[in-house]
């Protein structure tokens, strides 16, 4: 890995031929977000995902980049409608238009291995403000009627990625069999769930522990895991993990609408490794040693034991995602940003003590970097503005409380913040120009400077 900080924009496809090995948990898939700037190319994420054994992968969209990639490579695929789209959808003509382009193109021998399509990615969250409520199921309808349409409908499922938000527990009685639909949403969950049930197809939640923990002190920590919280008690159910809780919230939810029994995917589920002081790598470890093991041993939750189909989140860290939930958005990778493994993680569910296989043949930048002057005269707000200017367009999510690289001083934090806005605009000489304040350093210390350590990096310099 001796390589400097951030990906080439050009970057080699491997052609080599490597033996499959590693293998996965049956059926576990992954989530490909691609909101990064420096992005894989699509040969290489789908070799990395083959090269791991993973079966299955999850889309926010249907890129033709990635559909080209994935064509022929059998693995199986949900592809994806994001809310902005959702408002077209309700026209037909729009939603058989999209599923010629996007589905019916690549079903031929050979080229993608569609199984679902999500419509929509949690468009009944809170923050949304009611934004997707009327729009969602007319396109949901609309897309499984062009599905149908196509001849497709068979083997092709729409279904509905949501955030665990859309359920709820009654205050006064917050255990997993007093799980019902949020009542500002029971129209639209109503109708979507008896459309999902009419065509066979399954309800996707996406169910995150961490967030549970995230902005709530009072949350009993291990209760996150699956490795001995304080039970809470549901019927003389125990419940060890909030996991098992929510999920059995959701199966309450659905029996209250009179779907018991209706498939329940995991769309999303993971544990970032930066950007708050519960994200890092061993309570990424932690909860993986736990989750995975449980997958591979079809252990299910006491409403539904048995087999689970889960897609993890995420494969890639994705350096311009939004961080309006947190600084952690941009750290739910089990790969870092250019594709090697972050830390152990066994996907076969037997807890063994191993890594990933990492990508390929990855291109780097050279190994420079821009940095603050510390003969730099005019600090001050001036300083302070920069440093603005540069983490808006770069990533500074690793600088803040219980983060990464917490705890720099201010002349560390300046240089973090010019160095990541240089390597994000690929080393441009004008993009390491802050009136005077910093300089570009080729001076390199013992070890590379890759991206994760260069608060280290920065320390060390001084
Ligand atoms: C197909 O999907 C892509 C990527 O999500 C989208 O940009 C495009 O508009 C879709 N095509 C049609 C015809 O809707
Ligand atoms: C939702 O409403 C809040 C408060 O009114 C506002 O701050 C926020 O920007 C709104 N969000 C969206 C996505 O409209
Ligand atoms: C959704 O429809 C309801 C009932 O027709 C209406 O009151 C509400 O304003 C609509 N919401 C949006 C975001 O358009
Ligand atoms: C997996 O191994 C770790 C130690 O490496 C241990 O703490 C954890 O309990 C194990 N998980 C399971 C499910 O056995
Ligand atoms: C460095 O930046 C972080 C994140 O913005 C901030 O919390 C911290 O106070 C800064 N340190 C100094 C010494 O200015």
């Amino acid at each position: 890995m001796g390589n400097s900080g951030f990906l080439a924009t050009l970057l080699l496809p491997t052609l080599l031929c490597v033996h499959l090995f590693g293998g996965s948990v049956n059926g576990l898939g992954v989530n490909w977000g691609t909101m990064a700037t420096h992005k894989l190319p699509t040969e290489t994420v789908v070799k990395m995902l083959k090269d791991n054994g993973i079966k299955k992968v999850k889309l926010f969209d249907a890129d033709s980049n990635t559909m080209g990639a994935l064509a022929g490579s059998d693995l199986e695929v949900m592809v994806a409608i994001p809310n902005d789209q959702l408002l077209a959808m309700n026209s037909y003509d729009r939603a058989k238009e999209w599923v010629k382009k996007n589905i019916t193109l690549y079903n031929f021998k050979g080229g993608v291995n569609i199984k679902y399509v999500a419509v929509g990615n949690e468009p009944f969250l809170q923050t949304y403000n009611g934004s997707f409520v009327n729009t969602t199921f007319p396109a949901l309808q609309n897309i499984q009627n062009a599905l149908n349409d196509a001849g497709v409908g068979d083997t092709i499922k729409v279904t509905v990625p949501l955030n665990a938000d859309v359920y709820n527990s009654p205050e006064s009685n917050p255990v997993p069999s007093a799980g019902r639909f949020r009542t500002d949403i029971s129209r639209p969950m109503s109708q979507i769930v008896d459309l999902l049930a009419k065509n066979g197809a399954p309800f996707t939640v996406n169910i995150y522990p961490f967030l549970s923990l995230y902005g709530n002190d009072e949350f009993p920590f291990n209760y996150a895991f699956f490795d001995g919280g304080n039970p809470i008690v549901d019927n003389k159910i125990q419940y060890t993990n909030v996991f098992d809780a929510n999920f059995d919230t959701l199966v309450s939810a659905l029996k209250a609408v009179g779907h018991g029994s209706m498939p329940i995917i995991i769309g999303e589920v993971g544990w970032p490794t930066d950007g708050d002081k519960n994200a890092n790598m061993a309570n990424a470890q932690r909860f993986y040693n736990g989750l995975l093991p449980r997958l591979a041993a079809n252990t299910g939750t006491p409403l539904r034991p048995g087999y689970i189909e889960v897609y993890l989140f995420g494969l890639i860290d994705e350096d311009a995602k939004s961080i309006a939930p947190g600084n952690f958005e941009r750290h739910w990778g089990i790969f870092r940003y250019d594709g090697q493994p972050k830390f152990p993680i066994d996907l076969s569910g037997q807890n063994q003590t191993k890594f990933l296989i990492g990508a390929k043949d990855v291109k780097y930048l050279k190994q420079q970097w821009c940095m603050f002057n510390p003969n730099a005269k005019n600090i001050g707000k001036l300083l302070v503005d920069n440093i603005n200017y540069a983490c808006t367009f770069s990533d500074c999510t690793a600088l803040g409380f219980g983060s990464s690289c917490n705890g720099l001083d201010a002349n560390g934090n300046a240089s973090y913040a010019f160095n990541m806005y240089y390597q994000v605009q690929n080393q441009k000489d004008t993009a390491c120009s802050f009136q005077g304040e910093n300089l570009v350093s080729a001076a390199e210390p013992n070890q590379s400077p890759i991206r994760r350590y260069i608060c280290q990096q920065i320390k060390k310099i001084g």
